[in-house]
C-alpha cells in the first residue's frame, strides 16, 4: 500500500509523528510532502529533529497568504505531486488550510482520501478551521474519527458509513514524550531570574485570527495575562508577535514573559512543570487534559468538549466580562479531584489508523 501524507502546520507534524512511526513498522510505502505552511524553524524543523519524523520527501514551499492564496497555492502545487505518485491513500491531517487543499487536490483525482481527525466541530461557522473540517470531511472517503463525539457528529452528517473510530494520534506521542520527561531526559527552559523566584507559572499560547487580529480584543486578552499575580510564561507563535508590533502592544512586561513557540518535549515539560495553562489551541487543551493541569480556554467553544468535564477545562470567552478576581480565581483554580475519562484512547491510535488504511484499501 502507498500512503501520501500531506502537511504543513505545527501540529500536524506532532500527528505526522505518530503516524510515521507507525507506518515504520509495517512493508507499507509511505511518503511525506510537507506543503510549506509553516516554514520557520521553531514552527516546523524542530518538530521533525525533535520527534524522529523522516525528512519530508517533497517540499512545496508553499508559504503564508490570505486563506484563498495559501489553499489554492497548494492545492495547485499538490496536484503533479499527487498526479505523480497516484498512491492508494492521500492522508490530510487536521483542519488547516495545507488539510483541505490535501483533499481537493486528491478528490479532483480520483485518489482515496482519509482525513485525520475527522469529525470535530465548533459549530462556528466564522473559524476559518471550521470551514476546513466540513469540507474535508465531505470530501474524504475515510473519515478517522478520535473520538465518539466526532463519531456522532460525523453520523448526524450522513456519513457515518465512511467513519472509524481510531482515537486521537496525538495521545500517541504527547504520553510518549511525557514518560521522556519523567525519565529526566527532556526538562523545561529556565524562567528568568526574576519571574523564577515567583513560581509556579502558567504556561499560555494564544494564535488565532479571532483573538490575535482585532487590537481592542488582543490588548484586552494581554492585559489580562499580565493582571495575573502569578508569572505566565507565553510561548508566542509569530503571528501574535506580527499582530502586536503592528498594534503597538506591549508583550514582555510584569509578570508576562514570552518564549519562543517551543519544540514538543519542551512544551510538554513545561505543561508538567506549570500549575495550569491558558490558551486558544486545540491541542494545547487535550495536552493539558492529559498531563492533569487545568485549562482555561480563551474560546466561546471548543471541538474538545470531553475536557470540559468534571471542570479539567474552562472556556472563558472574555476575561474583561469575569472581573479581575474572577479571572484570576479560574485561571488558578486547583485540579478537580475526581477523577478523569480517558475520551481520546489508550496511545495506540496510530496503528489502528494504519489498520483502518489496509482494510479500506481500494473498496
Ligand atoms: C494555522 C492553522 C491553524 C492552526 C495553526 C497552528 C489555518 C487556517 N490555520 O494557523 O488551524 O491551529 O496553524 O499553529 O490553516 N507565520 C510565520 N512563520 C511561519 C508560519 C506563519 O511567521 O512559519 C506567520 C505569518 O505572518 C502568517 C501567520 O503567521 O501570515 C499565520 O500563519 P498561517 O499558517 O496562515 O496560520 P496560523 O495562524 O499559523
Amino acid at each position: 500500500m502507498k500512503v501520501m501524507s500531506v502537511v504543513g502546520a505545527r501540529p500536524q507534524f506532532v500527528k505526522l509523528a505518530a503516524v510515521a512511526a507507525a507506518f515504520g513498522n509495517t512493508e507499507h510505502h509511505h511518503t511525506i510532502v510537507h506543503t510549506g505552511q509553516h516554514y520557520d524553524a521553531d514552527l516546523s524543523d524542530v518538530f521533525f529533529h525533535g520527534l524522529s519524523i523522516p525528512e519530508p520527501d517533497v517540499h512545496l514551499g508553499v508559504g503564508s497568504g490570505t486563506h484563498g492564496v495559501q489553499t489554492g497555492t497548494t492545492l495547485a502545487a499538490l496536484d503533479p505531486v499527487i498526479a505523480a505518485a497516484r498512491p492508494d491513500w492521500v492522508l490530510v491531517y487536521g483542519d488547516t488550510n495545507s488539510t483541505l487543499a490535501g483533499a481537493l487536490s486528491a478528490a479532483k483525482q480520483h485518489v482515496p482520501v482519509a482525513h485525520l481527525e475527522a469529525g470535530l466541530r465548533s459549530f462556528n461557522r466564522r473559524m476559518p478551521e471550521e470551514h476546513n473540517r466540513v469540507l474535508t470531511d465531505h470530501a474524504a472517503d475515510l473519515l478517522l474519527a478520535p473520538t465518539e463525539e466526532a463519531v456522532r457528529h460525523l453520523t448526524a452528517e450522513g456519513l457515518a458509513d465512511r467513519a472509524v473510530l481510531t482515537g486521537d494520534v496525538m495521545v500517541d506521542v504527547c504520553l510518549r514524550l511525557r514518560d521522556k520527561v519523567l525519565r529526566g531526559e527532556a526538562t523545561a527552559p529556565a524562567l528568568p531570574a526574576s519571574r523564577n523566584a515567583r513560581k509556579p507559572y502558567l504556561f499560555a499560547t494564544l494564535h488565532r485570527a479571532e483573538n490575535t487580529d482585532d487590537p481592542d480584543r488582543l490588548a484586552a486578552l494581554v492585559d489580562a495575562l499580565t493582571g495575573l499575580p502569578v508569572p505566565v510564561v507565553l510561548a508566542a507563535h509569530p503571528r501574535l508577535l506580527a499582530r502586536a508590533a503592528s498594534f503597538g502592544i506591549k508583550l514582555d512586561h510584569g509578570l508576562l514573559h514570552i518564549s519562543r513557540p517551543l519544540p514538543y518535549a519542551e512544551l510538554i515539560a513545561t505543561v508538567l512543570d506549570s500549575r495550569g495553562v491558558i490558551t486558544d489551541s486545540g491541542g494545547l487543551q487535550k495536552e493539558a487534559y492529559l498531563l492533569e493541569r487545568v485549562c482555561t480556554t480563551l474560546r466561546t467553544e471548543t471541538e474538545w468538549p470531553e475536557t470540559l468535564r468534571g471542570g479539567w477545562n474552562a472556556l472563558v470567552p472574555d476575561p474583561r466580562e469575569l472581573g479581575s478576581q474572577a479571572w484570576s480565581d479560574t485561571v488558578l483554580r486547583p485540579a478537580p479531584k475526581s477523577s478523569r475519562d480517558m475520551p481520546y484512547g489508550d496511545g495506540k491510535a496510530a496503528v489502528r489508523v494504519v489498520r483502518a488504511l489496509e482494510d479500506h484499501v481500494a473498496r
